[in-house]
């Protein structure tokens, strides 16, 4: 064993939290050297408070409504990631748009899972892009996040296959079992120190 303390994760959230459960999962089988510092709400009814109540892990409602511009919210929220000692922030369905405020706090140490194959189909509502567009393949992506939405440099993509019936609820599910595996995968590899990011390039160590 390594004297090497686990990595501490700062996860933002939104919503119903299956992303954060996955990880949550993984750090508790020994699979991933971190610890979730804290898990931060936009939504104080977001269900994912109770899965991270649930493991004990300490949680922040931090509504933006409450701030009139988007820049004081992030400051705020870097207040709140560097109060937990927070080395990698995780963004798992939080669904605003980061400022340079938090970008430039935190460079290359945000990741954001986005549910198509980047640079294709970017912003809401991606599977139903997918879908409209008639692709036959669609999946999930893992990247760092930069200053533009869903443009960062990519960590890993996962293909999933579009069916003929599919509906945007169907497809959804199909590429979050996708984003689990993905996004964990992901995160393993930053703690492990096996990311290093050249320009728009991810490399990624044996
Ligand atoms: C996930 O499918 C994720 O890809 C998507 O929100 C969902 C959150 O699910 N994120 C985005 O669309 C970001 N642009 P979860 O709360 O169950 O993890």
């Amino acid at each position: 064993m390594s004297g090497k303390l686990p990595c501490r994760l700062g996860v933002l959230v939104s919503g119903s939290g299956t992303n954060l459960q996955a990880i949550i999962d993984r750090i508790e089988s020994g699979e991933i050297c971190a610890e979730i510092a804290c898990v931060i709400s936009n939504k104080a009814d977001a269900y994912a408070l109770t899965r991270a109540t649930r493991h004990g892990i300490p949680i922040v409602i931090h509504e933006n409504h409450k701030f009139s511009e988007r820049q004081s919210y992030d400051a705020a929220t870097v207040e709140i990631l560097r109060s937990h000692n927070v080395d990698l922030v995780i963004l798992a369905g939080f669904m605003r748009i980061l400022t340079d405020v938090m970008v430039n706090a935190f460079p290359n140490a945000i990741m954001n899972i986005h549910p198509a194959l980047l640079p294709s189909f970017q912003g809401l509502h991606a599977q139903q892009q997918a879908l409209d567009y008639g692709v036959r393949y669609s999946g999930c992506t893992v990247h760092f996040v930069d200053c533009g939405t869903d443009t960062g440099p990519i960590i890993l993509q996962s293909v999933v296959p579009v069916e003929q019936n599919d509906t945007e609820a169907t497809l959804s599910a199909r590429i979050q079992k996708a984003e689990h595996q993905t996004f964990a995968t992901a995160i393993k590899l930053f703690v492990d120190s096996k990311i290093k990011v050249d320009g728009r390039k991810v490399l990624i160590s044996a």
